[in-house]
């Protein structure tokens, strides 16, 4: 009977997939990334799934999934400035023709954090002429490539200005509150002016960003100011996007001070929204801290650390949910996993985030779709080859890949939870 329940919550048209993107399998010599990170310097090609990646998909069919995710590797693409690689483009072209060959429906993102190293080097997102350039390459991919409704522009914007404009940490490396302001009202008018030139060329596309969404708390409850803190954060990193889509307006609002407004042009330029979760996060008021704050995992509830040290949080899935369904729109998560050498935590982690979008869908929320990060052992952002997201284990010296148990758990997760 309980079986049964369960069978009719997930409705035939959900989304089971897995979320890939290109430059995290592929590499490319063109891209900014390449020189970027040392580590990249011995393993220039990754998984090497440009060449593999026939066979790549085939792993797809195995796990029974219905949608896949992937990204372009725009310097493949487009490696010069005013060139456009033929041979890239019908690459990735092939790779849409494969998944509609298997009944799996491509769910494609433009910008998945790479650039073109020209990009980077004389466009970058606070420069008025990425508008122009990042345009032209959508133009370029949405009237060429054929037989895809579901299209991400940018890959967790916000995650591009923290690291780009406020860490430093990835390209283009500044620490520059004013510029990364420039840059997200640049990036998100390419998101607006993306959304309109995809839907003139897919009039039933389906378009959305995908959002890195966490729970946030304070490192001590006690503390006033950690309080402050989560707030503060959790109104920046949740709640400022889900409001600047409803109305227009990005405000930034920083404790003690006058909120500043901006406008950006992506007043309901939303078919879904893409929610990308992984982990809660403890905040920490620290004055001797880059902008005061300490960020902290505390394996609190007992679900325990992945390997990159991030703190297993499944009810978080449903709180930023609940956070995103304020938009209205049908929800996707469009990533979702586990950095972990340990196949039953992997096992443990699927198992417990999908329960958590079961009692979502049984409370009513619109959740049309849950995407697993990852298939194969890929490149981490910063962390080398080691994070071990992947359903299949890549051994990076000979490139096999091998299913883990958690592979063959997906495709049971999904043949049990769904009608089809
Ligand atoms: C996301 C990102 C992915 C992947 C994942 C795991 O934020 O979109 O590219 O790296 O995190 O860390």
């Amino acid at each position: 009977m309980k079986e049964q329940n369960k069978k009719k919550i997930f409705p035939d048209d959900f989304q089971w997939g897995v979320a890939t993107s290109a430059f995290q399998l592929e590499g490319s010599p063109y891209a900014d990334w390449a020189t970027w990170d040392p580590c990249l310097s011995k393993n220039p090609l990754i998984t090497d799934h440009y060449n593999l990646f026939r066979e790549d998909l085939k792993l797809l069919k195995e796990l029974g999934v219905n949608a896949y995710r992937f990204s372009l590797e725009w310097s493949r693409i487009q490696p010069r400035d005013y060139i456009w690689d033929e041979e890239a483009i019908a690459h990735y072209q092939e790779v849409i023709n494969i998944l509609r060959s298997y009944h799996i429906e491509p769910m494609v993102t433009l910008h998945h954090f790479t650039h073109p190293r020209w990009f980077m080097e004389r466009h970058p997102w606070h420069r008025t002429a990425s508008i122009e350039k990042f345009l032209r390459y959508t133009e370029m991919m949405v009237s060429t490539l054929k037989g895809v409704k579901y299209w991400i522009t940018f890959n967790e914007p916000y995650v591009i200005l923290l690291g780009g404009y406020l860490e430093g940490c990835t390209p283009p490396g500044l620490r520059d509150v004013s510029r990364s302001l420039v840059a997200l009202k640049n990036i998100f008018t390419c998101h607006g002016k993306a959304y309109d030139i995809i839907h003139q060329y897919v009039p039933d596309a389906q378009v959305s960003v995908a959002h890195n969404m966490s729970v946030f708390a304070p490192w001590k409850k006690w503390n006033p100011f950690d309080r402050v803190l989560k707030k503060t954060a959790n109104y920046f990193y949740n709640h400022s996007i889900i409001h600047a889509f409803k109305t227009g307006i990005f405000i930034v609002k920083f404790p003690f001070s006058r909120p500043v407004e901006i406008d950006v042009p992506i007043k309901d330029k939303l078919d879904f929204f893409g929610v990308n979760y992984y982990t809660r996060i403890h905040l920490r008021f620290n004055p001797f801290k880059k902008m005061g704050v300490e960020l902290r995992h505390m394996d609190i509830d007992g679900h325990g650390l992945t390997n990159l040290g991030w703190e297993i949080h499944p009810r978080g899935l449903e709180k930023v949910l609940r956070y995103a369904s304020r938009l209205n729109l049908p929800l996707i998560i469009t990533e979702n996993g586990i950095a972990s050498h340990d196949t039953e935590e992997k096992v443990k982690y699927m198992k417990k985030h999908v329960d958590v979008v079961e009692k979502c869908l049984r409370d009513g929320l619109d959740v049309k779709g849950y995407y697993y990060w990852t298939l194969i052992d890929n490149y981490e952002w910063l962390q080398g080859l080691d994070a071990r997201f992947g359903l299949y284990r890549v051994d990076f010296a000979t490139l096999e890949r091998t299913p883990t148990y958690a592979a063959t758990y997906y495709a049971y997760l999904i043949q049990s939870r769904s009608n089809m």
